[in-house]
């Protein structure tokens, strides 16, 4: 029978994983379906054990059910237990996996697609949400020399932190804290952009050969890629390349192979 995922969310019908994933699947021969699941948000938990009667193998959960697939998962990975957030779940007979793959989606679409070398590099992280948390991480064990979290308000980027302070090369601050630093990387995970408006970081944040990536994606730059280029920052990319990592990411979870992610990105940007 063909094994049956899923993408579930609220709003869903924008969702691009299920091109990414029947492209995945093409690509490898694999005989799967991948469909796009809305549900209410009191009727997560629900939809999730429908989906499983019906021979669900797995699903991705995005926005804004995260948070209650963690909270639905039987057992965790080390990596979603410190995101505290689920984007992977895997129906198995010892019961229901959760995982996260947004931080390895974002440090392989970094290091290994755009080619910027994480180890070593004094990266800047920008906002201290949901999204900053799931790749705080997955970042930190990148290797970089520096990781300096920024956020609005900066209790929430020093407690962020707390837990890796003593084991990794990373320091809390204001928006304004890294103003000169002279950053190789800097990640936008703030939700400012969504709202068109700048994040006011201050100038001299961008090394020579710096790369600005803001995590979100759209048609063209968005308001932070485009005020990176004025800037100075040598490269920007939008999220888009860490949409397609994560899948893969999920995809390798699942199915035991690694999918050719850069065949798959060259078709979304297509869309
Ligand atoms: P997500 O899950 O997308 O991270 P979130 O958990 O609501 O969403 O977090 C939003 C992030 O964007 C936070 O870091 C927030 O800063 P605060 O913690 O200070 O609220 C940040 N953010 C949103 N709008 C912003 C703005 N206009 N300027 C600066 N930071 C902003």
């Amino acid at each position: 029978m063909t094994d049956q995922y899923a993408v579930i969310g609220n709003p869903i019908a924008q969702s691009k994983s299920p091109i990414i994933h029947a492209a995945f699947a093409r690509q490898l021969g694999h005989d799967l379906s991948y469909e796009a699941l809305l549900a209410e948000v009191d009727d997560f938990d629900a939809t999730v054990r429908g989906f499983i009667a019906r021979g669900g193998k797995g699903m991705n959960v995005t926005a804004p059910f995260k948070l209650q697939a963690l909270a639905l998962s039987d057992r965790l990975s080390a990596r979603a237990q410190a995101a505290q957030a689920v984007n992977t779940l895997s129906f198995t007979p010892d019961g229901i996996l959760g995982d996260n793959t947004d931080g390895l989606g974002l440090v392989q679409d970094i290091r290994d697609q755009i080619g910027k070398p994480l180890a070593g590099a004094r990266v800047l992280l920008v906002g201290a949400g949901g999204a900053a948390r799931g790749v705080l991480l997955p970042l930190l064990q990148a290797g970089p020399r520096q990781l300096l979290l920024l956020n609005r308000s900066v209790e929430k980027a020093r407690a962020l932190i707390a837990p890796w302070a003593g084991a990794y090369p990373v320091a809390a601050g204001d928006l304004a804290a890294g103003a000169g630093g002279r950053f190789d990387v800097v990640i936008n995970a703030t939700s400012a952009g969504l709202s068109a408006q700048g994040l006011d970081l201050g100038a001299g944040l961008y090394a020579p050969d710096a790369l600005a990536y803001d995590m979100v994606y759209g048609k063209g730059d968005t308001p932070f890629m485009a005020d990176a280029r004025r800037q100075g920052a040598a490269r920007v990319a939008d999220g888009l390349g860490m949409l397609v990592g994560q899948a893969a990411e999920s995809f390798v979870i699942w199915r035991g192979v690694r999918p050719d992610v850069a065949a798959v990105r060259a078709l979304l940007r297509q869309y």
